[in-house]
């Protein structure tokens, strides 16, 4: 099957106003996205997610490279009533909020009374059957969040393209999205959403993908990610805990972690010391831990002048 989504060595330079310095915001990012996956786009603020996201969506052009939506290159208008998309930033009119979700419906090809139920439907998946008659201009971040993607969800998309989805959201609903994302992919719906928390996509994305500086820099399943970069716990028998910084013994054995590079300096230690090893356990880090690393210092961060 054809990706769901596919960058191929996209490049996006930002120039704010003639003869300004350019900003790469993407560099030569290509990445393909599944059909039927959660995939988790992830960076820290300013990596280069929205541009990306933006670039998809055809709300602006690449300075060199493309992708695909779909099966349809990116800004294919027909192909984008088949997607379904929250942009980091909720702009909405200020009308109520079934008039605003049946609006974008309206313009997915939706109406009549279809379109009024479907409304109704996503409305209370996000938790606003109880202020859909209320004006949004009134609404609180996280309330306009969930307008949001009841706009993203309306036309029942094959493609759901989530910006920065559980920013403004407190932790219930935080939760309830991720539930949403998952009876998603249970009907066969592929997401893609970004994220600079790394805690709330680990939980949900099958892969994940680390944007740095507008860069690709690292890409992966979510569990082989965390496990290839974690370190092991070593349990051994027949040493003092002395022998290895941090190692703690109890019950008998002596248990510490090692990174894995280190591992097998540690194997031969235990063994000249005359110790035999009785387990050894991939300690799960959480992607927080992993892109501290990958990203040095997780800090925010543009490339400036590249012109
Ligand atoms: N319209 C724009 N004009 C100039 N620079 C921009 C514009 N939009 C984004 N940038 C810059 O591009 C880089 C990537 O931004 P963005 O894609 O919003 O990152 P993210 O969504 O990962 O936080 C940042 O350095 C940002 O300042
Ligand atoms: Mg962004």
């Amino acid at each position: 099957m054809a990706p769901a989504l596919e960058f191929t060595s996209l490049t996006k330079e930002y120039r704010s106003f003639p003869g300004a310095r350019r900003v790469r915001a993407l560099e030569d990012f290509t990445l393909q996205v599944e059909a039927g996956e959660i995939f988790g786009f992830l960076g820290p603020n300013g990596a280069g997610k929205s541009t990306a996201i933006h670039l998809a969506m055809g709300f602006m052009r690449p300075t060199r490279g493309g992708g695909r939506m779909l099966g349809a290159p990116f800004g294919h208008a027909p192909t984008r009533r088949r997607v379904g998309f929250l942009a980091e930033n909720v702009a909405l009119y200020h009308r109520r909020a079934e008039f605003l979700v049946r609006f974008y419906g309206g313009l997915n090809g939706m109406s009549g009374s279809d379109l009024a139920k479907r409304a109704r439907d996503v409305l209370q998946v996000v938790g606003l059957q109880d202020h859909s008659n209320r004006n949004v201009g009134k609404f609180s971040r996280g309330m306009l969040q969930r307008v949001g993607l009841a706009q993203a969800l309306v036309n029942d998309p094959d493609l759901l393209i989530l910006d920065e989805p559980t920013s403004a959201l407190d932790p219930l609903a935080r939760v309830a999205v991720r539930e949403l994302l998952l009876t998603a992919r249970q009907a066969g719906k592929t997401v893609f959403l970004s994220s600079h928390l790394l805690s709330e996509v680990e939980l949900v994305c099958d892969r994940v993908a680390v944007l740095h500086r507008g860069r690709l820099v690292r890409m992966g399943r979510t569990a082989d990610l965390l496990e290839s970069l974690g370190e092991t716990e070593i349990v051994a028998r027949g040493i003092a805990a002395t022998v290895f910084p941090g190692a703690v013994a109890r019950d008998g054995v002596v248990r510490f972690s090692v990174a894995p590079a280190a591992q097998r300096a540690a194997f031969e230690r235990i063994w000249s010391l005359g110790g035999e090893i009785v387990s050894l356990n991939p300690v799960r880090r959480s992607l927080e831990e992993v892109f501290l690393e990958v990203t040095g210092t997780g800090e925010s961060s543009s490339r400036e002048g590249v012109a």
